[in-house]
């Protein structure tokens, strides 16, 4: 297992359910943790919480390109290369096509998969420089496998998983990792405003979810974990 300590880690959707319990579980390995969300009063709730340092902490709209350089360049001025990207940030708009609206779906494609592709723009390059690095996303099972009323968000998130294929592809000759989460049902502020019938106390709790990407992050240097599939047990998708 690749050990944590001193690596430079960035968490993008810090403020969301699991980027926040992915911060919490991590800065403990003594990684050097870097912060980006857009609601700042819960970022800086968290980096106050954690003890990390306000400058590592960033208010970026992802789907913005210029603030995610303006971020990058910050970051990579002070660490360098990140060693471990972490892309916990989206959107979940889920509803049938008679009342999924042209914005519904233009609004998932930019935070869902533009907003990766703005990232990987950004942060891929140094990586590339050192030939080594590791890219954590997380497309979810409806990246993977339909469900009904989630057009626009399967959309983004298969759009998602295909970028990713094809960045693999482009890495080979490096020690650059790519490795997709693929979560079923997982407990967060997500489903506060998805008007569906759910079951959340099965769900896969946040920590849960935050512990897999924990593991992810220091997989064996030998291999690479290019997928991982963790959904409630009661309702598994794949
Ligand atoms: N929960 C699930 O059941 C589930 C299952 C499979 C996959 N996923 C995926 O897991 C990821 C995290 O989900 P979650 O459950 O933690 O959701 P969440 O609690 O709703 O958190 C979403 C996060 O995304 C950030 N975000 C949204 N739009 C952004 C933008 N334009 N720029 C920067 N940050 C933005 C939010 O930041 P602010 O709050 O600061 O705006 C928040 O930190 C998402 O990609 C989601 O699709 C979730």
């Amino acid at each position: 297992m690749e050990k944590l300590s001193g690596k430079n880690i960035l968490i993008v959707g810090a403020t969301g359910g699991i980027g926040r319990e992915t911060a919490r579980i991590l800065k403990p390995s003594g990684a050097h943790l870097f912060l980006m969300g857009r609601k700042s009063d819960e970022l800086s709730a968290l980096a106050n919480e954690l003890r990390i340092p306000i400058h590592h902490c960033f208010i970026t709209d992802i789907t913005e390109p210029a603030q995610v350089d303006a971020a990058a360049t910050m970051i990579h001025a002070e660490a360098g290369a990140l060693d471990v990207l972490i892309n916990a940030a989206g959107v979940g708009i889920i509803k049938p096509m008679e009342t999924l609206t042209h914005e519904d779906l233009m609004q998932s494609l930019n935070i869902n998969l533009v907003g990766a592709f703005n990232l990987l723009k950004a942060f891929l390059p140094p990586m590339k420089e050192r030939k080594k690095g590791l890219i954590i996303n997380l497309p979810g099972v409806l990246g993977k496998t339909p469900m009904a009323g989630a057009a626009a968000y399967s959309a983004s998130k298969y759009g998602l998983n295909g970028m990713l294929k094809s960045v693999r592809e482009e890495l080979k000759r490096t020690d650059i990792r790519i490795t997709n989460i693929f979560l079923g049902g997982t407990d967060t502020p997500f489903w506060d405003t998805i008007d569906m019938r759910v079951q959340r106390d099965k769900f896969v709790s946040a920590e849960e979810a935050a512990r897999a990407i924990w593991y992810l992050c220091q997989q064996p240097s030998s291999g690479v974990v290019s997928e991982m599939v963790l959904q409630p047990f009661n309702h598994q998708a794949i």
